[in-house]
C-alpha cells in the first residue's frame, strides 16, 4: 500500500528552522519526528515550541534511523552540500534551503545523488511559490506577453543585512554574500517564468559598500555573532546574463543600499506583446482602446503555496516537483559565474 505518513526531520533550529517544521506540520501527512541542532538552547526551545520528541546535535544519528522519510535542511549555506548528499546517499527524501551549495561543482553531486537514489530532492525557492508568481506564470502560459525576450528582477532592501558578525556575513560560512542570499531568489523565480535555466554567459560585478563599515545591518537569524569577525561578503551585487536562447536578464540584489523603499522584491518581463511587473501584479498591453496597464486579480495557485506542504504532495504522488534539482544547479552556475565575473573584470561562459 502507498505510504500516506512521512516523518521529516529538520536540521537547524534558527530562524528558518522554525519556519521549517511549522511549515510541514500544515500537511496532514507530515509528522516532524526530529530535529538536529547544535545548539543546546536553541535545540530544546525549539522542541518544546514544536512538540518535537526526539531531539539530538549531531544529524548523522537522524540518517541511521529507518523510520525518517524526510531531512529538511536549515543550516548555514556552507553544510548544505556536505549535509544534503549525507541525507541522499542514506536514501532519505530531502528538502534543501537555499543556496543550493556554495559551489556548482558540489551542487552537480547533489543532483547525481538524487538521481541515484531516486528519491525527491528539492531546492527551497518559495519565491517561486508565491500567488503573484504562479499568477504571472499562468498569464504568460495564456500567451499574454507573446515573445518574452527580456527581463529584470531584482530583490533590494535598504537596510537588510542578515546581521553582521553572524555566519552570513563571513564567507567561510556562508560562501558568499547578497547574491547567494536573496539573489539567488530573485533570479530563480525570473528564469522560471521565462521557462528557461541556461545561461550562456554572465558578467557580474559585486560590491561590500554598508556591511565593512557597519552600516546597513538588519534583524535576521538566530545564531551566534561575533561584530568583531571581518565582514568579507558582498552586499550589493549587479548581472546581465545572457540565456541560451539568446534572451537576457538584468539581476540587481543588496542587503543595504541608499534607495526609495525599505525593501523591494519583484521582477519585470519583456515580451513582444506585452509586459508584466509585479509587485503588485501589473499587465501592460496595447488594447483597441489605448495602451492598458492593468493590476491582475491573483488566479488560483498551481501548486500548494507552502512549499513544504508542496513538498509532501510530490511524495504522495498528488503534485510533480515543482522546482527541479538541475534548474537550481543552473541557477548556482549563474550565481558562481556573477562572482567570477566580478573577481576577473570579464564575462564568463557556462558551459
Ligand atoms: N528560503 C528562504 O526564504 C530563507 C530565508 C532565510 C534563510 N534561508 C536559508 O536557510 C538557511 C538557514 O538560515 P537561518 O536564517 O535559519 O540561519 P540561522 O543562523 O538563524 O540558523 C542556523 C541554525 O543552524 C544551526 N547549526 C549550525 N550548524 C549545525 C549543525 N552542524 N547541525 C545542526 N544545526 C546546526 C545553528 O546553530 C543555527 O541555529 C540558510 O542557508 C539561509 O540561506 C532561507
Amino acid at each position: 500500500m502507498p505510504k500516506d505518513l512521512f516523518n521529516i526531520a529538520v536540521v537547524g533550529a534558527g530562524a528558518i528552522g522554525h519556519d521549517h517544521i511549522a511549515s510541514f506540520k500544515q500537511h496532514p501527512s507530515a509528522r516532524v519526528v526530529a530535529l538536529a541542532e547544535v545548539s543546546p538552547q536553541r535545540g530544546r526551545e525549539a522542541a518544546d515550541q514544536h512538540g518535537i520528541p526526539t531531539l539530538v546535535t549531531d544529524y548523522r544519528e537522524l540518517l541511521k534511523r529507518p523510520d525518517i522519510d524526510v531531512i529538511s535542511i536549515a543550516l548555514p549555506n556552507y553544510l548544505h552540500a556536505t549535509v544534503a548528499l549525507a541525507a541522499l546517499k542514506a536514501g532519505k527524501n530531502v528538502m534543501l534551503d537555499k543556496p543550493m551549495a556554495t559551489s556548482a561543482a558540489d551542487a552537480a553531486k547533489l543532483v547525481t545523488e538524487a538521481r541515484k537514489q531516486g528519491v525527491l530532492f528539492m531546492v527551497g525557492q518559495n519565491m517561486r511559490f508565491t500567488s503573484e508568481c504562479q499568477t504571472a506564470k499562468q498569464l504568460i502560459a495564456q500567451d499574454m506577453l507573446g515573445d518574452i525576450y527580456h527581463a529584470k528582477t531584482a530583490w533590494t532592501r535598504r537596510s537588510g543585512i542578515p546581521r553582521i558578525g553572524s555566519w552570513f556575513t563571513q564567507k567561510k560560512f556562508a560562501g558568499g554574500g547578497v547574491t547567494y542570499d536573496i539573489g539567488v531568489h530573485a533570479l530563480d523565480r525570473c528564469l522560471y517564468l521565462m521557462g528557461e535555466f541556461d545561461a550562456v554567459a554572465v558578467s557580474g560585478k559585486t560590491y561590500s559598500q554598508f556591511g565593512p563599515r557597519g552600516q546597513g545591518d538588519g534583524n535576521w537569524g538566530r545564531g551566534e555573532i561575533d561584530p568583531k569577525k571581518p565582514f568579507d561578503v558582498d552586499d550589493l551585487a549587479i548581472a546581465l546574463i545572457k540565456l541560451k536562447s539568446g534572451r537576457t536578464v538584468l539581476l540587481e540584489a543588496s542587503w543595504a543600499a541608499h534607495q526609495p523603499q525599505s525593501d523591494f522584491n519583484g521582477t519585470q518581463l519583456f515580451g513582444t506583446e506585452g509586459g508584466l511587473l509585479f509587485p503588485p501584479l501589473q499587465l501592460f498591453r496595447k488594447t483597441e482602446h489605448g495602451y492598458s496597464s492593468e493590476l491582475v486579480t491573483p488566479l488560483p495557485p498551481l501548486v500548494n503555496t507552502n512549499r513544504m506542504v508542496h513538498f509532501v504532495d510530490v511524495l504522495l504522488g498528488k503534485a510533480e516537483a515543482f522546482v527541479k534539482p538541475a534548474e537550481s544547479l543552473a541557477v548556482q552556475k549563474i550565481l558562481d559565474a556573477i562572482y567570477l565575473s566580478s573577481k576577473t573584470g570579464k564575462e564568463v561562459r557556462i558551459r
